[in-house]
């Protein structure tokens, strides 16, 4: 059985990315109401962070719930968003002794006042921290994330403030939400879905993506690791021939 200890620290993914998926097959499977998943997924989300921070992966990113998320049933979608809260407000001091740096991408004023308060209070409680930079995604989509970058760029260029000449990539990255997060080296998604679902299409270009058919609540240290060590045996040539990396 593969640990920790096998992974090369030097070859980590900087930046982790995961598409928590499977939360409700797992409850249905137990015969549960899906709600029963999130609360098991929130429980599999604390222990990927911790094992993130052992491992030493500079940036993770969560995708904990889309825009298109909002179409699920009030139910389901209450439940989450309360989920959050009160996670969030459990785990700061988690992130505190683990010198987490908590931030989130996506359209948060959207959120309920509660969970809204508890992400603003997170977020700045940990700011100061230099260790693992945790994001989750909420009421995140990636064209709408374009959308607004193409928006605000626009403005500056109607205002003189950049030149339409002087569009590049470095321009839109730093227009995006994750301006600050370097690009996404591996992309893991649970369940055995093989989608990417408008999930950081930007900065995913040159991403290894790796899908396997546990279900989020399932998802361990175990797993993650050998999700590592899967991508740290992939030759990433960023579209240059396997002799020029030689
Ligand atoms: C996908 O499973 C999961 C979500 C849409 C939400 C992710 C939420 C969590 C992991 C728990 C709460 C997270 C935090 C950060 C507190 P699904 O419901 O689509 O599963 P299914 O495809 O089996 O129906």
């Amino acid at each position: 059985m593969n640990t920790i200890e096998n992974i090369d620290k030097d070859k980590l993914p900087q930046h982790l990315a995961i598409i928590m998926d499977g939360n409700g097959r797992w409850a249905k499977q137990k015969g549960k109401m899906r709600v029963f998943g999130h609360e098991h997924g929130a429980k599999a989300v604390k222990k990927i962070v911790e094992s993130c921070v052992k491992i030493g992966v500079p940036y993770l990113t969560l995708y904990a719930f889309s825009t298109e998320n909002w179409n699920r049933p009030k139910f389901e979608v209450d439940t989450l968003m309360k989920l959050l809260a009160t996670q969030l407000k459990k785990e700061l001091n988690t992130f505190l002794d683990n010198n987490v740096r908590f931030n989130t991408i996506g359209n948060i004023d959207s959120l309920p006042k509660k969970a809204f308060k508890e992400i603003t209070e997170v977020t700045n409680k940990t700011s100061g921290n230099t260790g693992l930079t945790l994001t989750l995604a909420l009421s995140y989509g990636a064209r709408e994330e374009l959308v607004n970058a193409v928006k605000n760029i626009s403005v500056k260029v109607k205002n003189n403030i950049i030149s339409s000449e002087n569009i590049d990539e470095i321009i839109i990255n730093n227009h995006l939400y994750t301006h600050n997060i370097p690009d996404v080296d591996l992309l893991i998604r649970t369940s055995g879905e093989h989608r990417i679902s408008n999930f950081l299409l930007w900065q995913i270009a040159y991403a290894e993506l790796y899908f396997t058919n546990v279900l989020w609540p399932d998802f361990n240290e175990q797993q993650l690791v050998e999700a590592i060590l899967n991508y740290q045996n992939r030759e990433r040539r960023f579209g240059k021939t396997s002799e020029q990396l030689n």
